[in-house]
């Protein structure tokens, strides 16, 4: 069964693309390429041994679209095309809802107009805002503080409302929280083209060299150490979400428009991922307190029993072989795929 990937060359979709064609589907990408490489896809291809198929386009193109979905028979789409830096969303609100709200839009126009009918929609942790309670479950309010969550939300919303409109569609609504990893065979990872900034490629950027010293926002929070705490869920782990939350389309006890959170339920502070990662990797990571980074917020955990439940999702990898894998990547690929 094809599945048109959008965004399939990024971090996520690349895993992604492994896992499914583990599961005997067959992915066809499609990426502008604005922020990944297709190197990564020919990593998919000598990991998995199989081809993949990819288009260069850009979601926000209805005709290049609307090819494919003539040219191919697509089963359905997993949607991770857009663009993912909060800080950079506030400097530039108009380009990311033009890029995740507008290129959505055009991309579900394209599907209702070529009676494609299931879609998988990478939302984020970041629609809970800074919620009252952790772990947090799938019915906490939602709120946003910047333009990148803003964009999810309302594509959230638009999926909501096409489904009133179509309810034979399939629609999974899929909350990542703080995804981190990479392939075990070390050949594909997160690759940022700047200075990154996330934790986790800002530790692996320092204990490489590539960077000085990481700093830490904040050690005054309300958490045991004062650091910030995060549901970190290995990149594999979240891969193999997608393939379960296609699988959960055929089953028939499974609403047609579902959300569900993928975590691991379990938070780790800034402090314990840089202990962690020293270890995997043998290095020292510098490291200095700084002051808290706008928008941060102190605890962020999933409930994830949901996804248990409905798709029959859990992760299974903790917080070493997230840190030993993006070593392996890291250490392997220092310039990502340059
Ligand atoms: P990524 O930047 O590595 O991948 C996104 C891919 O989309 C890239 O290959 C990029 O070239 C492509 N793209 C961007 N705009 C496009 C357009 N208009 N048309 C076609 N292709 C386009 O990011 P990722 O970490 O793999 O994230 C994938 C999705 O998951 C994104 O929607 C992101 O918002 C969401 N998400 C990511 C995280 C995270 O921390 N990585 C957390 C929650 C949600
Ligand atoms: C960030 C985004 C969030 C997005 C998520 C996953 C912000 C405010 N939020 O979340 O919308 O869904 O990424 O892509 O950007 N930290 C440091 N030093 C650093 C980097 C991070 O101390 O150089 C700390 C942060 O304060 C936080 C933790 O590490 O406590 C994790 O940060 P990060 O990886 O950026 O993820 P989030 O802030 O959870």
């Amino acid at each position: 069964m094809n599945i048109l990937v959008t965004g399939g060359a990024g971090y996520i979709g690349s895993h992604t693309c492994i896992e499914l064609l583990d599961a005997g589907f067959n992915p066809i990408v499609f990426d502008n390429l604005s922020n990944s490489s297709t190197i990564a896809l020919d990593r998919v291809e000598e990991i998995t041994g199989k081809k993949i198929t990819f288009i260069r386009g850009d979601v926000r193109d209805s005709e290049a679209l609307d090819q494919v979905f003539s040219q191919h028979d697509i089963y359905a789409v997993i949607h991770f095309a857009g663009l993912k830096a909060v800080g950079e969303s506030v400097e530039k609100p108009i380009m990311y809802y033009d890029n995740n709200v507008s290129g959505s839009i055009t991309l579900f126009a394209s599907m209702e107009r070529n009676n494609i009918t299931r879609i998988i929609f990478s939302s984020s942790a970041t629609v809970y805002g800074d919620p009252a309670s952790v772990p947090i479950t799938e019915n906490f309010p939602t709120s946003t503080t910047n333009p990148y969550g803003g964009s999810k939300l309302i594509i959230e919303d638009v999926l909501k409302n096409i489904y009133v409109a179509h309810q034979d569609w399939n629609i999974a609504l899929l909350r990542y929280f703080n995804p981190v990893g990479a392939h075990e065979s070390g050949l594909i990872g997160e690759d940022p083209s700047d200075i990154p900034n996330n934790l986790m490629p800002y530790i692996s950027g320092v204990a490489v060299g590539k960077l000085d010293k990481l700093s830490i926002f904040g050690d005054d929070y309300p958490t045991a150490d004062g650091t910030g705490v995060r549901d970190y869920i290995h990149v594999v782990d979240l891969a193999k979400g997608h393939v379960k939350a296609l699988q959960a389309f055929e089953n028939k006890a499974v609403d047609n428009l579902y959300t569900v959170n993928l975590g691991t339920g379990k938070g780790y502070s800034v402090l314990e991922m840089v202990e962690a990662f020293k270890k995997a990797s043998g290095k020292d990571i510098a490291y200095q307190i700084t002051s808290r980074r706008a928008g941060d917020i102190a605890c962020c955990y999933a409930d994830p029993s949901y996804a248990k439940e409905l798709i029959d999702w859990e992760a299974t990898k903790g917080i070493q072989a997230m840190c030993d894998d993006t070593w392996r990547w890291q250490s392997n690929n220092p310039l990502g795929y340059k």
